[in-house]
């Protein structure tokens, strides 16, 4: 690389405050994390501060039918640009970094681009994806699965959430439905910076991960009907319990991944049961089951031992269950040049490092198959995410972004480089 691409490097400090501006946005009092569910007010609120940063830095703003947002820098010539990105809405327990760091730091590659006096032949540009945690809208990375056009974008408009809302309803609601068409054309190659959200690189005392892919995700949605009676009265064999049936889902699927053992997961995160009350045998309950494996046949089968299990639990306990899918996404394997781009540069910058698969579910699986694609992994504190108290220290933040910047301007090829040296944008 020139010596220009190898003296530049992003402002850490400026990606701290951006990320602490941010997460005020839909605060979680008392804590450093944020609930932005997607498409709510809060979402809204955060994609208006970003856009106003993706101005600041004047970058071309699109924004296409399912409300993803691309800020784009020009090149020296056109053509589809190398791009970084991720997403900014949580779920409701969120911290600050998941998602959020992948979209501020694509703000500072620019910008240190720009302070630089780069100019690159292809355009650089930063995205963020509508609804990539799918907690409100299964499924999960709803606006990169548009975007990369394999979701058709009227069959995601359509989906209804958990509290009933409508995304395409949504989406006109906060102002975010915008004219660019989906699918997008694919860029030249895609790159995210995430947190790990597990516990190697915190455990190993390594500071960037080079993602080699993402494990498969199945998510379920299962309901059992059964009948509300009295607690006090009625005798166990003439129940039909819903909320029996929903616990000894939740223990099958915990022993399944046992019996199965690492790297299978299996999680019930939400259990609803009506009529919820202490002295009421419950009617019904609907609940989702959470399965990811590496190993993509692994998985179907643990999803045919979940059905037949099904089968039996409604004739033994006298339930009506049926069940509906709600995300399916086969393992993926990035590009083995992008990942060996992100191992050199971060050996280069004098990182340690090392190769690891995703467990979590990324906008980056989606671009997989359109162009090479790859991640930057930096350690999460006790592995812990998906949890307001998520923790990454600023200096693996910036050894992030650095890693990410390096291998864009060398993907993206420096053009050429004027004397300037302000920053064109502002900070937080
Ligand atoms: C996204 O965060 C997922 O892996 O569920
Ligand atoms: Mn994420
Ligand atoms: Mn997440």
């Amino acid at each position: 690389m020139s010596s220009v691409a190898t003296e530049i490097s992003v402002d850490g400090q400026g990606l701290s405050d951006r990320l602490a501006a941010l997460a005020l946005i839909g605060e979680i009092e008392g804590t450093d994390g944020a609930c932005r569910l997607a498409l709510t007010d809060e979402d809204r609120d955060g994609r208006d501060l970003v856009v106003t940063w993706m101005r600041d830095l004047g970058l071309e703003i699109s924004i296409d039918g399912i409300g993803n947002v691309t800020g784009t820098l020009a090149g020296a010539e056109p053509g589809p640009p190398v791009m970084c990105g991720s997403h900014i809405d949580t779920v409701r327990t969120g911290g600050r970094y998941d998602g959020n760091l992948g979209v501020l730091a694509g703000l500072q590659v620019i910008e240190a681009v720009q302070r630089a006096g780069i100019t690159t032949r292809r355009p650089l540009a930063v995205g963020f994806f509508t609804d990539e945690e799918g907690s409100r809208f299964p499924p999960d990375m709803l606006g990169s699965l548009v975007y990369t056009g394999e979701l058709p974008l009227e069959e995601a408009l359509d989906i209804v959430g958990t509290d009933g809302a409508v995304v395409g309803e949504e989406l006109d609601r906060i102002g975010y439905r915008g004219p660019a068409p989906c699918p997008s054309p694919p860029p030249h190659a895609f790159i995210e910076l995430h947190i790990e959200q597990g516990p190697i690189l915190d455990t190993e005392g390594i500071v960037i991960g080079a993602v080699t892919g993402v494990q498969g995700i199945s998510w379920t949605e299962i309901t059992v009907a059964g009948q509300s009676n009295h607690a006090g009265t009625t005798p166990m064999d003439m129940r039909h319990d819903a909320g029996w049936a929903a616990t000894r889902i939740a223990v099958f699927v915990h022993e399944l991944a046992e019996e199965f053992g690492p790297p299978q997961v299996c999680t019930v995160g939400r259990v609803e049961l009506h009529p919820n009350l202490v002295n009421v045998v419950a009617s019904d309950a609907v609940l989702t089951v959470d399965m990811r494996n590496t190993d993509d046949d692994l998985l179907t089968e643990a999803e045919d031992r979940l059905a037949a299990f099904l089968e039996e639990l409604a004739a033994e306990s006298g339930t009506g269950i049926t069940s509906r899918r709600l995300a399916r996404f086969a393992p993926v394997e990035f590009d083995p040049d992008m990942i060996n781009r992100v191992e050199k540069a971060a050996a280069e910058l004098g990182f340690s490092h090392r190769r690891l698969c995703s467990g979590a579910g990324h906008d980056a699986q989606m671009f997989a198959p359109v162009c090479p694609t790859s991640m930057v992994f930096v350690p999460s504190w006790q592995g812990i995410s998906h949890n307001p108290f998520e923790h990454t220290e600023p200096e693996h933040l910036e050894a992030g972004a650095n890693v990410m910047l390096r291998v864009m301007l060398e993907l993206a090829e420096i053009a050429e480089t004027s004397e300037v040296t302000e920053t064109a944008g502002a900070t937080a």
